[in-house]
C-alpha cells in the first residue's frame, strides 16, 4: 500500500521542521507549503530547508493579494477588532492558508493537511474548521497536539535526526507576522503586570522617541475601500506596506490585549499593526458623516460578531458570509477622504469629506439656521418622551436617585 500523502502548512521554524520528520516517521508522505504573508522572510531557506529536512516536494507561494483582497479588506469594511483592541492580523491569515492548504492537497491528490498548532490556542481551531467547511473529506493531523514533547525534547529530538534548528529559537518570544500585523507572546510577557520590553517591537517605535513633528496622511477610499494615499492612487499591498512604515515610525499601531482565547484561556498578547489601526480609525471616520444613525448603529453589533466569529476560526461559516452581504450593502457611500495626524504614538482625525456624506453644515450649524424648524422640536420631543411620561405618572417616580441627597446640606441660599 502506497504511503499517505500529507501538505503541511511549513513556516521554516522549529514546530514544523521537527514535523516533517516526525511525520515521516509515522508513514506519511509530506508536501511542504509556506506561504507568504508579507512577513519578510527569506523563503528560499525555508523551502530549502523543507526539502532537507525531508519533505517530498515545496511549494512556497505569495499570498498578500488574496489576503488583502478576499480576508483582510471585508474585515475592514466591517470595522472588525476583537474585544475592542486586536485588529485579528493571524486569524485572517489562517482560513487563507487553509484553503491554499486545501487546494495543494487536492492537486498533489493528498488525504490531508497538516499544521504546526498546539492545542492551546485558537490557531488549531482555525485550521481545523476552515479545513472541515471547504473540505471535509480531509483529514487533519496536528503532530504537536499529539507528540507530546516538550521544547527541549524538540531541540533533542532535532539534534538526533539533524534537523537544523533556527536562529530564531534564541528569542524567548513567540511571533507571528502578516501584513495586518505582528503578534507577539511568551516570555517575560506571561507576567501581565510586566512592562513589554522594548526588544519586543519592530514595527513601530517607542512613542516617546518618536518625531516631534506630526505627519499627515490622506486616504482615499471607493465603497469602504482604501484607493489611495496622499492623493497617489496605489496598489492594496503598497498601500499597507507604506502605512506600516509612516505608522510605526510614528510609534503608532502598538497594543497590549490581555485577552480570551476560545479554548478558555486567558492571554496577553502584544501586538504591532500600524497600517491595520490606520485604516480602521480612517474607516470608521468616514463612515462616521456617511452612513445613517441606524445603520451605523446595529453595523457596530455586526462588527463585535464579525470580530468574534473570525477569532474563533468561523471565517468559512454562513452566518460570517451573511454579516458580509449586510455589510458591503453598507458600504456603497462610504467612498472619500480622510486625513490622519500622527503624533507620538497616536493618530487622530483631522479631517474628512464624501460626496455622498450626510453631514449637512446649513443643518448642524449654530450659527445662521434658517432650514431647521426649531418649534418642531418640542413637539418632536413631547411624543417622543410620552412614554417615559406615563410610566413616571402611572408607576411613580422611575429613578433609584434620591433628590434628597443631591444637594449639600450646608447649601447656602443668597437674597439682594
Ligand atoms: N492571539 C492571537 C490570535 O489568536 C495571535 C496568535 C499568534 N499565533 C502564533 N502562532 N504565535 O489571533
Amino acid at each position: 500500500m502506497s504511503r499517505e500523502k500529507l501538505v503541511l502548512a511549513y513556516s521554516g521554524g522549529l514546530d514544523t521542521s521537527v514535523a516533517i520528520r516526525w511525520l515521516k516517521d509515522q508513514g506519511y508522505e509530506v508536501v511542504a507549503l509556506t506561504i507568504d504573508l508579507g512577513e519578510n522572510k527569506d523563503l528560499d531557506t525555508v523551502q530549502q530547508r523543507a526539502l532537507q529536512v525531508g519533505a517530498v516536494a515545496a511549494y512556497v507561494v505569495d499570498g498578500k493579494v488574496p489576503f488583502l483582497r478576499d480576508f483582510v479588506w471585508p474585515s475592514l469594511q466591517t470595522g472588525a477588532l476583537y474585544e475592542k483592541e486586536y485588529p485579528l492580523a493571524t486569524a485572517l491569515g489562517r482560513p487563507l492558508i487553509a484553503a491554499m492548504l486545501v487546494q495543494i492537497a487536492r492537486r498533489e491528490g493528498a488525504q490531508g493537511i497538516a499544521h504546526g498548532c498546539t492545542g492551546k490556542g485558537n490557531d488549531q481551531v482555525r485550521f481545523d474548521i476552515a479545513t472541515a467547511a471547504l473540505a471535509p473529506e480531509l483529514k487533519v493531523v496536528a503532530p504537536v497536539r499529539e507528540w507530546g514533547m516538550s521544547r527541549d525534547d524538540e531541540i533533542e529530538y532535532a539534534r538526533q535526526h539533524g534537523i537544523p534548528v533556527p536562529a530564531s529559537l534564541e528569542s524567548p518570544y513567540s511571533v507571528d507576522a502578516n501584513l495586518w500585523g505582528r503578534s507577539i507572546e511568551a516570555g517575560v510577557l506571561e507576567d501581565p503586570w510586566a512592562e513589554p520590553p522594548a526588544e519586543v517591537y519592530e514595527w513601530t517605535v517607542d512613542p516617546a522617541q518618536a518625531p516631534e513633528a506630526p505627519a499627515y496622511v490622506e486616504l482615499s477610499f471607493q465603497d469602504g475601500l482604501p484607493v489611495a494615499l496622499d492623493g497617489r492612487r496605489t496598489n492594496a499591498v503598497e498601500l499597507v506596506e507604506t502605512l506600516n512604515r509612516i505608522g510605526g515610525e510614528h510609534g503608532v499601531g502598538r497594543i497590549d490585549h490581555l485577552e480570551n482565547r476560545l479554548v478558555g484561556i486567558k492571554s496577553r498578547e502584544i501586538y504591532e499593526a500600524p497600517a491595520a489601526m490606520l485604516l480602521l480609525q480612517a474607516h470608521q471616520a468616514l463612515e462616521d458623516i456617511t452612513l445613517p444613525k441606524d445603520v451605523a448603529r446595529f453595523k457596530d453589533v455586526v462588527a463585535q460578531q464579525w470580530a468574534q466569529m473570525v477569532y474563533d476560526g468561523l471565517w468559512f461559516s454562513p452566518l460570517r458570509e451573511a454579516l458580509y452581504a449586510f455589510v458591503a450593502h453598507t458600504q456603497r457611500h462610504v467612498s472619500g477622504e480622510v486625513r490622519l495626524k500622527l503624533y507620538k504614538g497616536h493618530a487622530s482625525v483631522a479631517g474628512r469629506k464624501a460626496p455622498e456624506q450626510l453631514y449637512r453644515m446649513e443643518l448642524a450649524t449654530y450659527g445662521r439656521g434658517d432650514e431647521f424648524d426649531q418649534a418642531a422640536a418640542a413637539g418632536f420631543i413631547k411624543l417622543f418622551g410620552m412614554g417615559v411620561r406615563t410610566a413616571s405618572e402611572v408607576q411613580g417616580k422611575l429613578s433609584s436617585l434620591d433628590l434628597e441627597k443631591l444637594l449639600p446640606a450646608d447649601l447656602k441660599r443668597l437674597t439682594p
